[in-house]
């Protein structure tokens, strides 16, 4: 009889344990697909709908080639990090990356240096000052005394850009379009309008490179390096291509759609940290007060957001506000992510039922 309800017990308590981590994973697999297709579709509808016939904001013009983009290419993607994709609007029209491409060479610099390469270099710190602020530079360096930048101002970028490992110019170039690359799962082309457009109109771009080698940030010719972060700043991109880019980010450094491992998952959360500090140059903040995403912006249009461990989004609508940021792209991609709990700040109370002081 003893021995009977014994065995039950010890029978139902190896159950319990084998069930452990069979719960653990169901709760994990809970959190990634923490939302159903028609939630993840409504919302990417909803938030189309809704800034669809918004007239705020203006296209780029200080690269000529981007005033004459059509100000209603308006694409959404979600691609979350078991490499399902979602997509609404105008998904088939390519704009430039440009300021996006930042963070993907910051990554690749990361790649091939190891972490303490940009932090020692470049910095990690935002500047609150406009993407292509010379005033930055000086205020670091004579205020601050020393690397107080960061990859995704322009004058970090450049330098970022002049790190990137090749003999040649051509080999560092096919080294980091194969990067971006891999992150969109494709073969990524250049606009060589936008290109040409921008190498044309860059003499400011070029002046920072030279003011970085002449602070010594920049160890090599500042004219090269300048003249491949306009040509990555061309590369051409649709919304999913920018949403695949953003969901490897979100999934540790692998492509979840290609099932590649693009970048070390050691090296995500910097990349991630920078693009929460300073990814809408002055306007980080308020974004990140509204949504808790890393995000980066471009003056092509394109905007790109994190949720770590459960999706990359990406908007594609040229039209921009005062800070260089796409405005319907930060209204849809707020309402999305707001919409599917995409806020990694937004923790709730444990409901286990138990606490510390029990
Ligand atoms: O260097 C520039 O001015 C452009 N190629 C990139 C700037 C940019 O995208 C700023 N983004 N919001």
């Amino acid at each position: 009889m003893f021995k009977g309800k014994f065995l039950a017990v010890c029978t139902a308590l190896l159950a319990l344990v084998l069930a452990l981590p069979a719960s653990a994973v169901a709760q994990a697999t809970a959190t990634k697909a923490a939302f159903s297709d028609a939630e993840v579709n409504a919302s990417l509808q909803a938030a189309h709908a809704k800034y669809k016939n918004l007239a705020e904001g203006k296209n780029a013009d200080y690269i000529p080639a981007l005033a004459k983009v059509d100000p209603n290419i308006y694409g959404i993607a979600l691609v979350t990090t078991d490499g399902k994709v979602y997509t609404t609007g105008d998904i088939t029209s390519e704009v430039s990356i440009q300021s996006i491409s930042k963070v993907f060479t910051m990554a690749k610099v990361m790649e091939e240096q190891g972490a303490d390469a940009i932090e020692k270099t470049i910095g990690v710190d935002p500047t609150g000052m406009r993407f292509n602020s010379i005033v930055a530079v000086e205020f670091a360096q004579k205020a601050l005394g020393g690397p107080e930048i960061n990859p995704l101002v322009n004058p970090g970028a450049i330098t970022t850009t002049s790190m990137v490992a090749g003999a040649t110019r051509d080999e560092i170039w096919k080294n980091l379009l194969g990067f971006y690359s891999d992150f969109a799962g494709r073969p990524l082309t250049v606009n060589q309008e936008v290109f040409k457009s921008e190498s044309d109109t860059n003499q400011r771009n070029q002046a920072i490179g030279y003011l970085m080698y002449a602070y010594e940030f920049i160890k090599s010719d500042p004219a090269r390096a300048t003249d491949i972060y306009t040509e990555q700043c061309s590369v051409n991109v649709n919304a999913k291509d920018l949403a695949t880019m953003a969901a490897t980010l979100a999934n540790g450094g692998k492509n979840p759609v290609t099932g590649k491992q693009i970048m070390k998952a050691e090296n995500v959360p910097g990349v991630l940290s920078v693009m929460a500090i300073a990814g809408l140059y002055d306007d980080s903040g308020k974004w990140l007060y509204h949504t808790g995403l890393p995000a980066k912006s471009g003056v092509g249009g394109g905007l790109i957001a994190v949720s770590p461990g459960r999706f990359g989004i990406a908007v594609i609508s040229p039209p921009l506000d005062d800070a260089g940021n796409s405005v319907r792209a930060q209204r849809a991609i707020a309402d999305i992510s707001n919409a599917l709990g995409g806020n990694p700040y937004a923790a709730k109370a444990d409901q286990s039922g138990k606490s510390r002081a029990e």
